[in-house]
């Protein structure tokens, strides 16, 4: 007979005290593997126990597979492997991950790895940081979009926690279009397809616009993430240089003429890494090259919504009547990255085959906080969160220019982009002997950390070479410091710089 030693003053509950003495008699074999347990009735008499306290019991063990159970019958107890949790861990398991994994996700893993070096993380709260594009969480309007979740679950209810429409929350799209005639573009719902982030927006282009082998025309330098995704989707990346009013168009046709790239990718406003933002013009000739060619524009209009600075040209988009635009949004660079939301403006045709494409992937975008933003959005809560982001970073780009010139100006050597918006200034330093990494070591030690320009470029230029070095770039972001910080930041720059340039 199995005694077990059940104390009822206990707090922990009676029914684990009994799980766990018989787990340990059947781990020590005193109960072996094929022993009949006692039914839990006679088990529950013997020790005074309610019958249901026994019955829970070996629910759990039979749960964790101590018992087997075959129903009207007594449980018998089994041989099973050992649980691996709390056991050492050998530094290796049995599969080779790295050679198993396939040859994309290899590239795409090394891409990643040698990334990590230059871009700084986990850092202490004693540095400030000038590389990160994420955004303030300060600045979150935080209760409102908690009534308005709370005002989607009353009204809605498990409507909202069903599989979502794959295209999107409807009443969102149609926000969305109605949003972007305020950007001037004419679109209908069912031409915008809801991504997790832009991001997620990338890929779906990329699976839909290119196989193996197939070259896309990007800026040089761009956004660091697409750069590991092509390596993915194994694409030949032709570099575009940017110049101080946006890519290279001369060297743009050449390449549209010989390369037949499937698609451009731009940012015209406030250009990631560089802050740049193109004029009407630049625009105009961009769409008319790509029309001549017969090549889709993928414009990333990352940061749309923060002209705080005043009228900036409206977007290719607007002027797309031939409809090779695939005009790209989020909701990530204005009010919460973490929400995941962004969308994708195109022709319909496009966006139908994007959706099988996103469909095969995940699915759908979440669909409460997309109904919760979208309410979000109709309660006007979101122009007036636009409007104090705006008032907001005013003041702080204004603040790290004032600071730039304030603490760097004294440097002949050293310039930078004062953007028109945005978050993101492009720092230039020239005749410099030491390399990225050094330069970085530097700034760490005084305390204020920037993204290395290595990071944006898929082929990095030989003037930024520590063979033949010539300039380097650092990307400043402002979008997580409030003006404090970034004055402080920017003057650590210039302390910095100022053991560079002695
Ligand atoms: C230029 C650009 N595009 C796209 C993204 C992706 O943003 P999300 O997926 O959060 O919308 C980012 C993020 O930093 C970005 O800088």
């Amino acid at each position: 007979m199995i005694l077990l030693n059940l104390d009822k003053t206990s707090k922990l509950p009676l029914f684990v005290q009994i799980f766990q003495q018989l787990k340990k008699l059947i781990e020590e074999n005193t109960l072996e593997p094929g022993f009949r347990m006692p039914s839990t009735r006679t088990l529950a008499e013997k020790h005074g126990v309610n019958r249901s306290t026994v019955y829970k019991a070996y629910e759990e063990l039979w749960a964790l597979g101590y018992l087997e159970s075959r129903p009207g019958s007594y449980s018998i107890v089994r041989k099973r492997q050992k649980i691996a949790a709390g056991e050492p861990k050998s530094p290796k398991g049995l599969i080779p991950w790295e050679s198993k994994s396939s040859e994309p996700c290899q590239l795409l893993h090394q891409a990643y790895s040698q990334l990590k070096y230059s871009f700084p993380r986990n850092l202490g709260s004693s540095v400030i940081n000038l590389a990160s594009l994420d955004l303030d969480a300060r600045l979150f309007p935080v209760d409102d979009f908690r009534r308005c979740i709370n005002t989607v679950l009353i009204e809605q209810g498990g409507a909202l926690l069903k599989y979502g429409e794959c295209e999107g929350y409807r009443p969102l799209r149609e926000y969305i279009a109605a949003r972007l005639r305020i950007h001037g573009i004419t679109v209908n719902f069912d031409e915008i397809l809801i991504t997790n982030g832009s991001q997620n927006g990338i890929e779906l282009i990329l699976k839909l616009l290119t196989v193996p082998g197939s070259s896309v025309a990007v800026e040089a330098p761009t956004y660091s993430h697409v750069l590991p995704m092509m390596k993915y989707f194994q694409t030949n990346l032709i570099d575009i240089p940017m110049k101080k009013d946006g890519m290279d168009l001369d060297h743009l046709r050449q390449v549209l003429e010989t390369q037949k790239p499937a698609f451009v990718y731009t940012m015209p406003n406030f250009h990631n890494p560089t802050g740049i933002t193109t004029d009407q013009a630049h625009r105009e000739k961009l769409l008319s090259l790509c029309e001549t060619y017969r090549v889709p524009i993928l414009e990333d209009a990352f940061e749309e919504e923060m002209k705080y600075f005043g009228k900036v040209p409206l977007p290719i988009k607007s002027m797309d009547r031939q409809r090779l635009v695939l005009y790209l949004g989020t909701f990530s660079k204005i009010l919460f990255p973490g929400i995941r939301i962004g969308w994708i403006a195109a022709e319909k045709e496009s966006i139908e085959r994007l959706t099988a494409l996103k469909r095969f992937s995940d699915l759908s975008t979440n669909t409460l906080l997309q109904a919760a933003l979208n309410e979000f959005c109709r309660q006007g809560y979101y122009e007036l969160h636009v409007k104090r982001m705006h008032r907001e970073y005013r003041k702080r780009m204004t603040a790290a220019i004032t600071a730039l010139r304030e603490h760097l100006s004294g440097f002949a050597k050293v310039s930078w982009t004062e953007p028109a918006g945005g978050y993101l200034i492009w720092l230039q330093l020239r005749d410099i002997r030491q390399d990225e990494p050094a330069l970085q070591k530097l700034f760490l030690e005084h305390g204020a950390a920037m993204a290395p320009g290595q990071y944006f470029y898929a082929h990095y230029p030989a003037s930024h070479s520590s063979e033949q070095p010539h300039y380097l770039h650092f990307r400043i972001s402002i979008s997580t410091l409030n003006e404090k910080e970034i004055k402080e930041g920017i003057a650590r720059l210039g302390k910095a710089l100022s053991q560079v340039y002695r």
